[in-house]
Formats: structure tokens, C-alpha cells, sequence
């Protein structure tokens, strides 16, 4: 069994110690389909040359075939339909590319990603699921894949990639900061899905299921401690793209239209003591004043209305 497993897969090894029992029979039962290409049915897949573009590299999908049948189809499917041959065991399921609706995105909620956010997210894989995290391909095999992921979806021939949003310089950390992020939290309802402590177990928690009607947990920002990673990505960056962005095909939103680019920094450190193992500045300015967030005081208050009519030269 293990001379079948590919030599790739020594970057997943936690993945394939959790699940090999589960897959490994799949995976072995793909590896003679490797090596007899001719035999069994032929998947009903148009081939087109589609390109990607990270950096200087280019990716071209023909180059990604023998790769994605070899350590993606078990999972996603040859048709790229989620239907591979695990995919019945997985929680959550593997990403449907035939409707090329993505996570992980620094772009518009509804809009495709970038060729750079399908590249990061296949050498990063996705946390709290199965896919695996990509790292020991070269940066060409993963280009490669990127271009063959777009082969799927008739999106990608009609359809440019969404313009990634742009992320204003982080403004230093502060308990005003923090303050100020709660009460976001606390105004946007993000408590009813995440729980007012951030371990996911708001009211709405246990109700919500995914695009293809899946159940689907918030994220529970509690767990972890030092290693407390997001889907898409574990720096403060990242985490004001998710909620700018969305997580697309689950009740996740995205926030984009209702707040400001700078209150969305003040989010970010708020969301960070939520993770009250995690060592960093969010904690240590918290714990400075000794864990107590004060009540947030709107320095700009929006114009009240003019009920009050005192004119400042009138009266008299
Ligand atoms: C063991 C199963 C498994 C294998 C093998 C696997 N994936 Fe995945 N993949 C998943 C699952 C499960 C998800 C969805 C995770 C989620 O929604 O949190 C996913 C999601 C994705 C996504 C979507 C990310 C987003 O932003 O929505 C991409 C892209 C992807 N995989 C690419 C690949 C590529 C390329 C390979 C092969 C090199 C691969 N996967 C191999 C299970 C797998
Ligand atoms: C309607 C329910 C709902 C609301 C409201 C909501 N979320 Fe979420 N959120 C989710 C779900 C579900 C996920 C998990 C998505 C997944 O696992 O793919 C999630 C995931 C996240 C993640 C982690 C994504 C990752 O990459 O791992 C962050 C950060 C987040 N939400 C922040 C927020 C913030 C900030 C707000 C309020 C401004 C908010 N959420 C409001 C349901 C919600």
C-alpha cells in the first residue's frame, strides 16, 4: 500500500494518518487506472488549453492532467464534479470546479478569483477539512493546476477574474481599536453565526447549510492556540479579505458594502481575542488592560437630525 502512495504525499502526512484507513483503498485503486490510461470508460472532458498566470509563470492545463488524475480526481472527480471516489466520505465535500464558485478569494463576493488565490490555496489547503496542503509541488506543477482548474467551468471562457480588493495600510493596534471592532460585531450580527465569545455556537449556528444544502458550522475562533489557522489564510490580511470578500457557497457574507475599509481593521483585532489562546499584539493589548474591552464611544457621531434648531447667530 505505502509503495502506491506517491511520494508527494509526505506533505499531507497528518491528512493521510487521519484518513488513510478511508482512502487508501481509493487511492490505490487509481494508481493501475495510471498505468493502463486506456482502459475503462473515458471521461467526458473537452480539453481546452486554458492558461494561468502567477508571477513570471505560466500555466498551461495540458501539463496538470496526469497530476490532477493522479492526486486531485480522488476527490474532486476526473470531471472535476466533486464526485470522486472519496468524496462520499468527506466532510466538507470537495469543491464542485464545474460551478467555479470559490472560498478562498480576494475578490468581489460572485466573482471569480484570481489566478494567484487558486495558486496560494492549493500550497496552503483549506483547515478544518480534507484537502490536503500542496507545498512539495514545484511552483510550475501548481500554475499547471490552476490552468486545469479552470477547464470545468464554462465561467472561465466567458468571465475575467473580479478585481482583487484593495486593503488599506494596518493601522497600528490599540484597546480603542478593539473597542471599536466589537461593537462592529456586535451592530453586524456576526454573533448570531460565530456566538458572542467567537466559539461558533451563535443562535443561527445550528441551522445553516452550504450551497449544496450541506450542513455547514461557523468557524469557531476559540480553538487552537499559536497554530490557529483560517481557510484562507492566517494573516491579519487575510482575515479582513474573508469578511470583505465572503466565504462563496456558504451563509457566510461578505461585508464589503456596510463597512468602511478602515473600521474593517478594527474588526480584525477584535476577532483576534476571540482566539484566546493565540499569542500576538490583539492579546497583548487586551491583556494590557487587563482584559477588559470598554464600551466603544463613537468620536464622529453621524449628524443628528435637525430637531434641535437653534441657529448659531439667531435668537435675538
Ligand atoms: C482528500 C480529498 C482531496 C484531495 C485529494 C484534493 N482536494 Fe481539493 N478540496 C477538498 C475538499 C474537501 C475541499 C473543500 C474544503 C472546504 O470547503 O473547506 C477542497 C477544495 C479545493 C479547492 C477550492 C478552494 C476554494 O477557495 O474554494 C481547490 C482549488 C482545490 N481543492 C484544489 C485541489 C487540487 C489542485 C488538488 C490536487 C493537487 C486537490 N484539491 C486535491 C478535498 C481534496
Ligand atoms: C449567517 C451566518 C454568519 C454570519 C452572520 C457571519 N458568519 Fe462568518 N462564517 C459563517 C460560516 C458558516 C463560516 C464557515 C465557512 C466555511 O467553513 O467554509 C464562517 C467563517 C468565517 C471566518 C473564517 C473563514 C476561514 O477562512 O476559515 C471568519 C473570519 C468570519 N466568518 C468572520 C465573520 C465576521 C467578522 C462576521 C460579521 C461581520 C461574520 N463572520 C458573520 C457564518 C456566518
Amino acid at each position: 500500500m505505502n509503495s502506491l502512495r506517491p511520494m508527494r504525499f509526505t506533505g499531507a502526512i497528518l491528512f493521510t494518518a487521519i484518513l488513510g484507513l478511508v482512502l487508501a483503498p481509493g487511492f490505490a485503486a487509481r494508481a493501475p487506472a495510471q498505468d493502463a490510461p486506456d482502459v475503462g470508460p473515458t471521461p467526458r472532458l473537452v480539453m481546452k488549453p486554458m492558461e494561468s498566470h502567477i508571477g513570471n509563470i505560466t500555466g498551461h492545463a495540458a501539463a496538470a492532467k496526469s497530476d490532477y488524475r493522479r492526486y486531485c480526481a480522488g476527490c474532486h472527480g476526473d470531471l472535476g464534479d466533486a464526485n470522486g471516489e472519496n468524496a462520499v466520505w468527506l466532510d466538507p465535500k470537495p469543491r464542485d470546479f464545474t460551478i467555479a464558485s470559490f472560498k478562498c478569494r480576494s475578490t468581489l463576493t460572485g466573482t471569480l478569483p484570481t489566478d494567484e488565490d487558486l495558486y496560494n490555496t492549493i500550497g496552503r489547503g483549506l483547515t478544518n477539512s480534507n484537502m490536503p496542503i500542496w507545498n512539495t509541488f514545484t511552483r510550475q506543477q501548481r500554475a499547471d493546476l490552476v490552468a486545469y482548474i479552470k477547464i470545468f467551468s464554462p465561467r472561465w471562457d466567458k468571465e475575467k477574474a473580479g478585481d482583487p480588493i484593495k486593503v488599506p495600510a494596518e493601522p497600528p493596534v490599540s484597546i480603542e481599536s478593539i473597542a471599536h471592532g466589537k461593537a462592529l460585531f456586535t451592530k453586524l450580527e456576526c454573533w448570531k453565526c460565530h456566538g458572542p465569545a467567537g466559539k461558533g455556537d451563535g443562535p443561527s449556528a445550528g441551522t445553516l447549510t452550504d450551497s449544496k444544502d450541506n450542513p455547514i458550522r461557523p468557524y469557531n475562533f476559540a480553538l487552537g492556540k499559536d497554530d490557529s489557522r483560517f481557510k484562507c489564510g492566517n494573516t491579519n490580511q487575510d482575515i479582513y479579505k474573508i469578511f470583505m470578500t465572503g466565504v462563496d457557497g456558504t451563509p457566510m457574507p461578505s461585508f464589503a458594502d456596510v463597512i468602511q475599509p478602515n473600521d474593517a481593521w478594527d474588526l480584525v483585532h477584535f476577532l483576534r481575542t476571540l482566539q484566546i489562546n493565540r499569542h500576538g499584539k490583539e492579546n497583548e493589548v487586551l491583556s494590557a488592560a487587563h482584559g477588559v474591552i470598554p464600551p466603544y464611544v463613537d468620536k464622529n457621531p453621524a449628524p443628528a437630525a435637525p430637531a434641535d434648531n437653534k441657529s448659531p447667530g439667531g435668537g435675538h
